[in-house]
């Protein structure tokens, strides 16, 4: 139990390097500082924006199931043709923990609207009312990462709405630290990978034209890493430690018929498949970078949040362990940051004018400033990087 609690992310015991503060964050986030950085940013932001809203057609859905509200263009200028407009941001697994505490950061500064791309609706609209967010301020879409063809409606749907995307944050992730044996997606691949990687990779693959095509300033692609992923910390260093091996499982589909469920072959294990998920995630963010940030100017980036010990992440940990977690995580490794701040932290990435490095992996000290951290050597092979897009592009069927 000990050992499982201290897999996860007990940041105090990271040995990670702790470089300088890339902007000061906390209380200035969304409070003067930030509001004062932005209004720079956005007092020069005047767009010709050749999507009309007003144009748009209905955003049909067999699945999917959007909130209407009222169009992100908030004025126009003099000339007519040149509008200042919020920015668009989607972010996967907005209805609860990290993505709740994120979307409802960003609604707040009124300066972005948020797209709940989420896999129950109730869900999300509950917890969007709840955290006080307000009706305007975001549109909740059906999206279920364990499912290619959700994934692909999800992308059509959002094309079909018309609405310019600027920002796309991959945060929904499933963590299955108890079970026994695998379970799948609907297309068959061990779920925890199938739905945190393969599910955000074709997402974010079917979703890049339109952040290219986007007049936003700062574009950014952000897909949520892991100190569990890192071996390069203590906390990585818990057991079962992520390892892809030679990617002889995903190679094979994930599906234990042709392969073993787990991406280096061995035999399956929840907590590893997480802990190999956000490997997936944090060199995906990096080929991304390599492909596509000179061409598009697109930011690619990832980050460890810290650890937010009362999310739903751990839904599925045995009671005991959900008691004594976040306690844990308060008092003893000291790692703990709370839903709000970690919110707050991944609204930086999203928004915060000083964080637009691309192929980048942002972490926070202690004092919660952010800097920019290494990542393990596994998760910063790039060779492993390579291998890995290719194997995903040919079984999210884009190869
Ligand atoms: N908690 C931590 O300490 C910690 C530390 C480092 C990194 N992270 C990362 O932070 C991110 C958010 O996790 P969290 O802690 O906020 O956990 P969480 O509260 O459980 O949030 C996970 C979200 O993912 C959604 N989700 C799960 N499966 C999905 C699917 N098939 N399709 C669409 N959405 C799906 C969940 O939807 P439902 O609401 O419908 O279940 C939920 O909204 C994850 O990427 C995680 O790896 C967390």
């Amino acid at each position: 139990m000990a050992l499982q609690a201290a897999s996860l992310v007990p940041s105090a015991f990271t040995i990670q390097k702790e470089g300088k503060s890339a902007a000061s964050v906390n209380s200035g986030l969304f409070g003067v500082s930030l509001a004062d950085q932005a209004k720079t940013d956005y007092s020069s932001f005047a767009l010709k924006s050749k999507r009309e809203f007003g144009a748009r057609k209905s955003s049909v859905a067999v699945r999917a199931q959007a909130v209407v509200t009222t169009p992100a263009i908030n004025s126009d200028t003099v000339q007519g043709k040149k509008t200042l407009r919020k920015g668009n941001v989607v972010i996967t697994g907005a209805s609860s923990g990290l993505g709740l505490a994120t979307a409802k950061a960003l609604a707040e500064t009124g300066k972005w609207h948020v797209i709940m791309a989420c896999r129950d609706f109730l869900k999300a609209e509950k917890a969007a009312k709840s955290a006080g967010m307000a009706k305007e301020s975001y549109t909740i879409m059906h999206l279920d990462l364990a499912s290619l063809d959700s994934v692909r409606q999800f992308v059509d749907n959002f094309k079909r709405s018309g609405r310019p995307l600027d920002v796309l944050v991959c945060n929904a992730a499933v963590y299955q630290p108890t079970a026994k044996q695998p379970s799948f997606t609907a297309d068959g691949f061990e779920l925890s990978v199938g739905t945190n990687h393969l599910g955000h990779f074709l997402l974010s693959r079917l979703l890049l034209d339109d952040m290219k095509q986007s007049d936003y300033p700062s574009k950014r692609l952000i897909i949520v890493g892991s100190i569990t992923g890192n071996t390069n910390t203590l906390a990585g260093n818990v057991p079962p430690k992520a390892n892809l091996g030679d990617l002889r499982g995903l190679a094979g589909g994930l599906n234990e018929l042709n392969s073993s469920a787990m991406i280096d072959g061995g035999d399956f294990d929840g907590a590893k498949a997480y802990k190999d998920s956000k490997v997936c995630n944090m060199l995906t963010m990096q080929e991304f970078h390599r492909l596509y940030h000179e061409d598009t100017g697109i930011t690619f980036a990832s980050l460890y949040p810290g650890c937010i010990a009362t999310t739903g992440l751990f839904r599925e940990h045995i009671p005991l362990f959900r008691l004594l977690f976040p306690p844990f995580q308060k008092f003893i490794t000291k790692g703990f940051v709370s839903e709000e701040e970690a919110g707050k932290r991944l609204a930086q990435v999203v928004s915060d004018p000083s964080l637009t490095k691309s192929g980048v992996y942002w972490s926070w000290n202690q004092a919660s400033a952010s800097f920019e951290n290494q990542l393990s050597p596994e998760a910063s092979d790039a060779a492993k990087a390579r291998k890995i897009w290719k194997l995903s592009d040919k079984l999210v069927g884009l190869a």
